[in-house]
């Protein structure tokens, strides 16, 4: 005899977890379309990752969400991987199947292109464009994919630590060349796209040490980090004329696939949404 529980339940596994946002998207989704079910945010130390992802698939879950530290180490656990997650080496959801198995997905790379393109105008395409990069860590690489894939013509990857930086440029290939950290200012020039994959600029971190002199009063610029919403470089970038798209648009992007694989439906993202993230960031 089989039990049907409609009621869903996901949830996000990180150590620490309290920060995450992903709790308040999804439960605003959960609600906005009627779905039974709930989203938890669960604190899992590193060494505990397989046995909570195995529990929380044998208690029926839908799927989870993955933050820091276990986006890589998860890779190692899991059934299947699919090709994204292998090749950016992370994974930031898992859908329980029926059978019991584990499917991990990353859903970062789509997150980003599918920020740039909802926030850039109609037809704003990546061909033909430079786009600059700045960081070399596990976001860097989700970012990296997305821009290959789309078909920058050209990306500059630079990061404080040098050499991070040229192992990325060779992995993603001859379209993506490594510009020393010394040279980061100068990268800038006939960028059309910006992007701060590093942690400068967060709550608590140092601001991005980058000039902005050489860079087309038209680059979009994206900041990835998203607490404070708006980064000194994101408000720089504003103040000289620039176009710029907050690190919260990916994050909203990146839930969406998870969602629509666990409640069966395509979330949007609404202006109800942006107002609930935005007023949980002020009072953190
Ligand atoms: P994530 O996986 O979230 O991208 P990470 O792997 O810790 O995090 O990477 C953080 C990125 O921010 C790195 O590119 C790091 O540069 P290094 O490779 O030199 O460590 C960058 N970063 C952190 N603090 C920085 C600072 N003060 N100035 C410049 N870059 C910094």
């Amino acid at each position: 005899m089989t039990d049907k529980n409609d009621y869903k339940i996901a949830g996000i596994l990180g150590w620490p977890v309290s920060h995450s946002l992903s709790p308040l998207i999804h439960n605003f989704w959960i609600k906005q379309y009627n779905r039974r079910g709930s989203y938890i945010p669960l604190a899992i130390s590193p060494n505990d990752l397989k046995s909570a992802i195995d529990a929380c698939c044998s208690l029926g879950m839908a799927g989870l969400n993955l933050t820091l530290p276990h986006k890589e180490a998860c890779l190692s656990v899991l059934d299947k991987v699919d090709e994204t997650a292998l090749e950016i080496e992370a994974v930031n959801t898992i859908v329980f199947q029926p059978n019991g198995k584990t499917f991990g997905y990353n859903t970062d790379s789509f997150g980003f292109r599918a920020a740039i393109e909802s926030k850039t105008p109609k037809g704003w395409n990546i061909s033909g464009k430079t786009v600059v990069v700045i960081g070399s860590g596990g976001a860097s690489k989700a970012v990296l994919h997305a821009l290959r894939n789309w078909g920058a013509d050209e990306i500059r990857i630079t990061n404080r630590t040098d050499s991070r930086a040229e192992n990325l440029a060779l992995q993603f290939g001859p379209s993506c060349n490594f510009w020393p950290w010394s040279d980061r200012n100068k990268a800038l020039t006939d960028v059309s796209l910006l992007v701060n994959t590093t942690s400068c600029g967060m709550q608590g971190q140092p601001p991005l040490d980058l000039d902005l002199d050489h860079l087309p009063k038209s680059a979009v610029v994206n900041d990835i980090v998203y607490a404070p919403l708006m980064t000194t470089l994101l408000k720089r970038a504003k103040a000289r004329g620039n176009p710029i798209i907050s690190g919260l648009e990916m994050l909203f992007q990146q839930a969406r696939p998870g969602f629509k694989a666990w409640f069966n439906i395509e979330p949007q993202i609404t202006n109800d949404l942006r107002k609930t993230i935005n007023a949980a960031l002020v009072m953190s």
